[in-house]
């Protein structure tokens, strides 16, 4: 019996996809980078081995024991090595593309996001929608796909999961928004109006599988996401109930904020000083980001479980336990 391979099993849904395969009995391999935190894998039974994804040799000398792969590995750091996005997101997707391909793995499943598709102008979006990367992760994200459906198309069997925005116990991505709020410290940019979807970790995990077991996920794209999305309006007043504070009320313009990003990004970034401001983390204000999962639905029989007021006690509960808040 081969075993199934998940990169970026050190991070928030690798970490959590291993474990589901874990309880399920399965034998997982972890390709784990030098300084990475393994000793929750290793409490798992996951087999982890240092091989760098950038390195085609290391990758390919390494598979073959290995019958299923989940690419869930990504570069995304906030103050990034621009040439590091295209090193790991798209050769290093490469490098394990064409090991499982002389492997004869039974399955790839690549993970992408949402992000390639940028601002949505009408949403929800469908996976045919255009392609509109915003910024140096979502145009690596975009190739990476792009490369692993071209392999899809030429025999490899395999599928691409593109999430909407991850959140639960595990992630402290969201504690951004989480935190201040918690302390009454949050401010509105913009509107409000603008839709968000978020995809609760456990469901995610779910429609992973989904991808690498169904026939029908193969050669196709699929948005996984939560049962609903809301503007970020409700989104703030919904984490606010989770947490049990007051709506927060302070609002500010969205054009001097976003201009004062743009200046703070240019100052900090040639002395790689990360900014307290930077033009990502204010776009989240600004762009629609709403998507259907009606593809994942019909094909794959993926089923959402977890509302966002329950995912969001649940992680509100998570990160007071972790005493992040
Ligand atoms: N979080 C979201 O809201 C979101 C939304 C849409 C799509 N996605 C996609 O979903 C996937 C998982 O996201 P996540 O938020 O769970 O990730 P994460 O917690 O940030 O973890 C990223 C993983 O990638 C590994 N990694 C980073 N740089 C690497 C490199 N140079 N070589 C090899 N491995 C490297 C990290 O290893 P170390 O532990 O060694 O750093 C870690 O295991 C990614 O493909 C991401 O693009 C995420």
């Amino acid at each position: 019996m081969k075993k199934i391979l998940v990169t970026g099993a050190t991070g928030f849904t690798g970490t959590a996809l291993c474990r589901a395969l874990a309880e399920g009995g399965r034998e997982v391999v972890a390709f784990v980078r030098p300084g990475s935190r393994t000793a929750a894998l290793q409490d798992l039974g996951v087999e982890c081995r240092v091989v760098d994804i950038k390195d085609p040799g290391a990758v390919a000398g390494n598979f073959s024991d290995i019958g299923l792969v989940y690419h869930i590995a990504a570069y995304r750091v906030e103050l990034a090595d621009r040439d590091e996005f295209r090193q790991v997101n798209v050769n290093g997707t490469r490098n394990l593309l064409d090991a499982a391909r002389a492997a004869k793995v039974r399955r790839f499943v690549h993970c992408s996001t949402v992000g390639v598709q940028g601002a949505i102008d009408d949403p929800p979006a469908t996976e045919e929608y255009r392609f509109s990367p915003g910024d140096h992760y979502q145009v690596s994200k975009m190739e990476g796909e792009l490369l692993a459906m071209a392999y899809f198309h030429g025999g490899l069997p395999g599928a691409v999961v593109r999430p909407v925005g991850i959140y639960g116990p595990g992630d402290s991505r969201f504690l951004k928004l989480f935190r201040p709020i918690s302390k009454g410290r949050f401010a509105m940019i913009g509107s409000g109006r603008v839709r968000y979807h978020m995809t609760y970790i456990d469901d995610l995990v779910a429609g992973i599988l989904l991808c690498g077991t169904r026939k029908e996920a193969l050669g196709e794209v699929f948005t996984i996401g939560g049962p609903r999305y809301t503007t970020i309006r409700d989104l703030v007043a919904a984490i606010a109930r989770a947490l049990g504070c007051p709506p927060p009320r302070w609002r500010v313009p969205f054009a001097p904020v976003y201009a004062a990003a743009v200046i703070c990004d240019w100052l900090c970034r040639p002395f790689g000083i990360r900014p307290p401001l930077y033009p990502r983390r204010v776009e989240f204000f600004h762009k629609d980001r709403a998507f259907s999962i009606e593809k994942a639905k019909r094909l794959l029989g993926y089923r959402p479980e977890v509302d966002l007021e329950e995912g969001l006690a649940r992680t509100a509960a998570w990160y007071r336990g972790q005493g992040m808040l």
